[in-house]
């Protein structure tokens, strides 16, 4: 796998999860109905590079990441992996392929079965790709427990002897343990207390140094995106609105949406703390959406325009290195995200 072009391309990725059939469905009378839980993202990270994905809970970031990691086949749109496209890939291919992508998933405890041992849980992939034996295997996660910070003398321990942050250790040893090339981080840390959180953030980004690891991280936490991201990448309602290198996106959003999403996020000066942007409107509904731009419903900015035709991400006004989806990027970009916190931006000349 050559390390000069991207490691992962995905190119208008869709995952469409059918609902279960009304009776007029199934008599044929009505269309079946699907939720557009990731509908048509385009997006590459290269090698070593760390993604920030982030957006309101039901965007679709967990889809978008399960898809990224074939834990879900799409419905449409392509992933290509060092070159290779794995949009298909399936049986023995998938399996062996695997070892390349690994998931840290949300839920410490959900994700890691409480009547294995942490010899087996963080052993498992190695067993799966490369069949050691007991032995081996045992020796392998001792010897990557301490990369981790787990004692080395916890081999026989069970997931509930371990605190939260513990938990977290262990899944990341066992994504690690079949040296992948890219980690899908799904808000890895939101489960835990703030000391905990820094410190299993902080052995990422040593593990990513160390690695050269790729990270999609998932995550509320604008603070952890700002630490640890290369670049920004912001899911609204299953698509892509915005996406850029970390530092001129969080101080300078372009896109409606990511202004609201970073003004609503609190600060932590005492003064401002109190202000929250209300985001208005109706949410739309990933069930058969309508066409134009899905923020248009909520958007302070909207204009005809944006409820018929949709929006595709295309470079932000003078940022080659940039992509917004908004068709007023020009007129809106400046605007500064606190000029969209309640109450109503009367300085903004929104279109009515
Ligand atoms: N397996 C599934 N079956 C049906 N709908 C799903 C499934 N997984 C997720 N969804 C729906 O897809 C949307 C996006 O969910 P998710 O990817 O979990 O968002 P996020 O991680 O951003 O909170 C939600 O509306 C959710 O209910
Ligand atoms: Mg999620």
């Amino acid at each position: 796998m050559s390390g000069a072009g991207p490691l992962l391309e995905v190119e208008g990725l869709e995952k469409h999860f059918p609902i279960t059939r009304s009776l007029g469905e199934v008599v044929g009378r009505a269309k079946p109905r699907a939720v557009h839980a990731v509908d048509g993202v385009s997006l590459t990270i290269r090698p070593g590079e760390t993604v920030g994905l982030i957006g309101e809970s039901g965007s679709g970031k967990t889809t978008l990441g399960w898809l990224v990691a074939r834990l879900h086949a799409p419905t449409a749109g392509t992933i290509r992996f060092g070159g290779n496209d794995v949009t298909h890939l399936s049986g023995k291919a998938l399996r062996h392929w695997r070892s390349h992508v690994q998931v840290v998933f949300q839920d410490p405890v959900g994700s890691l079965d409480p009547r294995l041992r942490v010899w087996q849980i963080i052993g498992e992939p190695i067993r799966a790709q490369t069949g050691a034996s007991r032995t081996q295997t045992r020796a392998r996660v001792e010897a990557l427990l301490p990369t981790v910070g787990l004692p080395i003398d916890c081999l026989d321990q069970y997931p509930h002897e371990f605190s939260g942050g513990g938990r977290q250790r262990l899944s990341v040893a066992r994504a690690i343990s079949v040296d992948p090339q890219l980690m899908v981080l799904d808000e890895p840390t939101s489960a835990l207390d703030v000391a905990v959180q820094a410190q299993i953030l902080n052995r990422l980004v040593e593990l990513q140094r160390e690695r050269k690891i790729a990270y999609l991280l998932i995550t509320h936490n604008v603070a952890a995106v700002r630490y640890v991201a290369d670049r920004v990448a912001v899911l609204y309602l299953g698509q892509l609105v915005e996406l850029g290198p970390v530092r001129a996106l969080l101080e300078h959003p372009v896109h409606p949406y990511t202004k609201a999403l970073l003004a609503a996020v609190p600060v932590p000066d005492a003064r401002r703390r109190k202000l929250r942007y209300r985001i208005q409107g109706d949410i739309p509904s990933l069930v058969d959406p309508k066409p134009g731009c899905r923020f248009a419903p909520r958007c302070p900015f909207v204009i005809d325009r944006c409820r018929v035709e949709d929006p595709i991400l295309r470079p932000a006004p003078g940022a080659a290195d940039r992509l917004v989806a908004c068709h007023r990027a020009e007129e809106v970009g400046d605007v500064p995200p606190e000029a969209l916190l309640a109450p109503a931006p009367s300085a903004l000349s929104p279109t009515p």
